[in-house]
């Protein structure tokens, strides 16, 4: 048996069940005859607010209801903040690099929960990690974390274990914007503003019944595939539309599905428009990439620039997601490999706008590894492992064998010996991706460069596609400043994995090695 059928034979195997469900929103050949809905852009309070922390305050985490679906209410879980005379739903958290963050978590959502700060520097009793998880009713106060990050899109989300893919399936999920002076560069050059010129697109699949109340039921036997929602919304708008003027739009794109991996285009008609990259996880990219695809899965965020001045006043242009092969799953495509649209944009105005993309964004310096250290991602008796290991929720601080020291430089090389893609995703440190091998096509079809490289895979990261077959290998920095052992994970983001276990801590002392 080749490894190809292998990987075939892996899935058939499993005895995968799945439901005949597809994504409604689907635009075939263009004018699907849906109600369009103006997508949601958030303003400075409500449902994904722009708000800008100064002193410590409460976030609560409770039940709320939202109309998502038109006459509809919807039961969610959501992020409820009370500041500055406003009430604010998941707000999105504006931050300037070097400031403080202080945040007292409450949770009254009728379960455990602890906020993650995805991307985040931080010493690790302010990361999230599952053993400060809190039982509903009770409260944990985030030792002040100072932000030592680049400008960039973050993302914050729950973490208790097991409960994380429904917990963020039903809402609990939004970002955080870090500015510093590159970001300040980039704004003015682009005459950029929040929730006008400068948009959040928080991607996520869901499935309602027919009372408009959320569905989860992850697909197969332990939720091998993850859950995949059979409808698609940006911002929790269905079917969404945004008018647009003729000049450039900088989108802040998030991934908060829990299984979904993104195929994007921006089609005029069935033609293929340029847009570029200009950040993703960490931040800004050295420069801008020209593209006219990208992939995105869970956990990453992508920031894109799109220039309404390469159409016409009257032109529709449609974010798209096309069919890939990220999941191996033979026969089974009735939910997975549908192409389906995103979001549609009409460009209503022409204006007067004279901004360029800048040729420079922000300053990399390339990590030199001196160690590795390889995980190997297998499925065993219809869990997804990591080096043969599965998370032990008996143990939270369980010891796998993964002890670095302060200031070691470490290659991880992921090899994933499964039929489906898997996201991987470090706490504690960004890193940077080095190369990719053995890639699936829908990747390899988008290399830039001899390592394989996507133009997403460049600046600094915080979550990498591992491809099914592929080997990805990325360089960690880990060096802290926290003045003791941390305790951080590594894991798969795609919940129900992550959820069944996908999911190890490392550990890095305290001191440096030297
Ligand atoms: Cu966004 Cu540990 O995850
Ligand atoms: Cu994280
Ligand atoms: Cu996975």
């Amino acid at each position: 048996m080749n490894r190809r059928d292998f990987l075939k034979y892996a899935f058939m195997g499993a005895g995968v069940i799945y439901s005949g469900a597809w994504i409604t929103a689907c635009g075939g050949g263009g004018s699907s005859g849906v109600q369009k809905n103006p997508l949601y852009i958030p303003s400075d309070s409500g449902l994904l607010g722009y708000f800008y922390p100064q002193n410590r305050f409460d976030m609560t985490a409770q039940p709320s209801y939202f109309e998502i679906l038109p006459g509809k209410q919807t039961r969610m879980l959501t992020y409820t903040v009370s500041a500055n005379g406003k009430t604010y739903y998941n707000p999105i958290i504006v931050l300037r690099s070097g400031q403080n963050f202080d945040v007292n978590f409450q949770n009254n959502i009728g379960e455990k929960s602890i906020i993650h700060w995805h991307g985040f520097r931080a010493d690790w009793e302010s990361d999230g990690h599952p053993s400060y998880a809190v039982g509903s009713g009770n409260s944990y106060n985030y030792p002040t974390i100072n932000i030592i990050d680049r400008s960039g899109t973050y993302f914050y989300h729950p973490h208790p274990h097991g409960k994380t893919g429904y917990q963020v399936y039903h809402g609990l999920a939004s970002m955080i914007i870090i500015e510093d002076t590159d970001e300040d560069n980039l704004k003015t050059t682009l005459d950029l503003q929040y929730g006008i010129t400068d948009i959040p697109l928080i991607i996520q699949d869901k499935t309602f019944d027919a009372n408009g109340n959320l569905v989860y039921n992850p697909l197969g036997m332990n939720g091998i595939m993850g859950f995949w929602g059979e409808q698609v919304l940006v911002n929790l708008t269905p079917n969404p539309y945004m008018n647009v003027e003729r000049r450039i739009y900088r989108f802040r794109l998030l991934n908060g599905s829990n299984a979904r991996p993104y195929r994007l285009v921006l089609l005029r008609g069935s033609q293929r428009m340029r847009f570029w990259v200009i950040g993703v996880e960490g931040g800004l990219l050295e420069a801008p990439v020209q593209v006219s695809e990208i992939l995105i899965a869970p956990g990453e965020r992508i920031d894109i620039l799109i220039d309404f001045r390469d159409v016409n006043v009257g032109d529709v242009l449609r974010l798209y997601s096309l069919q890939h092969n990220l999941v191996g799953m033979g026969g089974m495509s009735g939910l997975i490999n549908r192409e389906f649209e995103v979001l549609e944009f009409r460009v209503t105005q022409d204006s007067n706008y004279n901004g360029n993309i800048p040729q420079t964004l922000s300053t990399i310096n390339p990590i030199s590894t001196t160690q590795q250290q390889t995980f190997t991602l297998d499925m065993n008796n219809g869990v997804f492992t990591i080096n043969g290991q599965v998370w032990n929720d008996s143990d939270p601080l369980a010891d796998y064998g993964y002890n670095f020291n302060n200031g070691d430089k470490v290659e991880i090389i992921f090899v994933n010996n499964t039929p489906m893609y898997h996201p991987m995703h470090l706490h504690g440190f960004q890193f940077q991706i080095i190369s990719r091998t053995n890639s699936p096509q829908v990747i390899d079809n988008l290399a830039i460069d001899t390592n394989g490289r996507m133009a997403t895979d460049l600046g600094w990261k915080d979550t990498v596609i591992v491809g099914p077959g592929e080997t990805v290998k990325i360089a960690v920095d880990m060096t802290h400043n926290f003045g003791r052992e941390q305790v951080y994970l590594l894991h798969c983001h795609i919940l129900e994995h992550h959820d069944a276990g996908m999911m190890v801590n490392y550990r890095v002392s305290a001191l440096s090695a030297l």
